[in-house]
Parts: structure tokens; sequence; C-alpha cells
């Protein structure tokens, strides 16, 4: 038995691109891993807390192996139990809008509270940096504009590199995509591109 975290994090449940094909992804997949957990970590009723002064000074004590005061202790305790619920899983699913050429807010936000030294990533002096999260993942990007390899537009994309940088950096390098583009194209087409890519996502899922 696996298990699998959906990280949402578009706030437009039904009229999301992203999650629409995550949604088609996640029933596929059920089908054919009829015995896998899937957990659906909601950004948008997540909750999560401000990463702030009291964190980050827990943060630089453990960065400098130093130890932290109770009240750091109790804020990286915080941390801690969200990035375990998200280091638990085999396998991630992320639905990632593009909002303002990046990530939503929230997605950030997530990510600044998870990775975190120790956790999500060490360092030493002889190996470097070390990403310490292991699993695979499928990216579901949605843009309203295109941002094709090669194309004039590609370099106002600071989703995808943003993002995979990210997962790489904690140690999620086997990564599959699927990309939702221009969702802000005339009607048809994009119904014509999503019954496309709901195709891909089904079969995509019988192997993820
Ligand atoms: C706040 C906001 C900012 C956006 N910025 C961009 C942008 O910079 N480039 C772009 O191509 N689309 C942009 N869009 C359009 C979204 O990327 C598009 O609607 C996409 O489908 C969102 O994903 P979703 O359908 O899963 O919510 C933006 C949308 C919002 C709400």
């Amino acid at each position: 038995m696996s298990k699998v975290i959906y990280v949402e994090a578009s706030p437009r449940k039904s009229r999301s691109h992203s999650s629409k094909l995550a949604s088609i992804f996640i029933e596929s997949y059920k089908t054919h891993h009829p015995e896998d957990v899937i957990q659906t970590i909601d950004l948008w009723s997540a909750d999560l807390p401000e990463f702030n002064d009291e964190k980050l000074n827990a943060k630089y004590s453990i960065m400098h192996g130093e130890d932290p005061s109770d009240s750091e202790k109790s804020a990286w305790k915080e941390i801690e139990s969200i990035f375990t619920t998200f280091n638990e899983a085999d396998k991630y699913i992320f639905s990632v809008p593009m909002w303002n050429f990046g990530l939503p807010y929230v997605l950030k936000h997530y990510i600044d509270v998870i990775t975190q030294p120790g956790l999500a990533w060490s360092f030493s002096p002889e190996s470097g940096y070390s990403g310490l999260v292991k699993g695979k993942v499928l990216a579901i990007y949605a843009t309203g504009g295109a941002y094709d390899v090669g194309s004039e537009t590609e370099a106002f994309d600071l989703q995808k590199p943003a993002f995979e940088g990210w997962l790489s950096f904690i140690g999620l390098t086997d990564v599959e995509r699927l990309v939702v583009a221009p969702t802000l194209a005339a009607p048809d087409d994009v119904t014509a591109m999503e019954e496309s890519l709901a195709l891909d996502a089904k079969k995509m899922a019988e192997s993820f």
C-alpha cells in the first residue's frame, strides 16, 4: 500500500483547470491502485501558521547547531508536525496555478513552512546540500497564457522553474507533468485541450 498526498493550490475548486485535471487523475489512480490511501491537503483551508520571527529564530538555532529556547522549541514543533504530514507520502500530486508568472502565495507559504533544515534538507561541508524527501511527483500546471519551451514567452514562466527547483532541492527529482495551457483561450479550444489532457491523465495514473 502506498500513500499519496494531493496538494491543492487553486482556490477555484470545480472551476479550477488544475484541480479538475487532478480529480480525473485521482479517480483513475484509485481504479488502478485500489489499496492506496490518498490524502488531500487543500492549502486554502489548511490554516498554515505564520512563518514569523519566532519560527525563524528556531530555524537559525537549528541551522547553527545551537540549542533552541523553549519558545523556539514549541514554534518548531508546529512546523515539524506540518512537515511530518507532508513527508509521510510515497507519491505526491500538486495542482499548481500560475499567478503573476509565479506560484500562488498559499503554495509559497506552504513551501516556506515545510522546507526546513534537518527535515526537508541537510547540509554538510563534504557533500553540500541534500534533499531528504523521497517520492514520485505529478505536477499539474495551469496557466492563462502559453509559455511553451522555445517560445518568446518562455522566459516569463517563473512558475515551473521555481516549483521544480524547490522539488529538486528537497529531493523530489522523479517528476511527471501535465500542463493545462492556455486556459484563457476560446472556450471550445479549452474544452478540446482538456479532453485530450484527461486521456493523458487517465493513462498516466495507471503506472504512477
Ligand atoms: C491572481 C491571478 C494571477 C494570474 N496571473 C497570471 C499570469 O501571470 N500569467 C498567466 O498566464 N495567467 C495568469 N493567471 C491566470 C491563471 O493562471 C489561470 O486562470 C489558470 O487556469 C489558474 O489555474 P486554475 O484554473 O487551476 O485555478 C492569473 C490568475 C489569477 C487568479
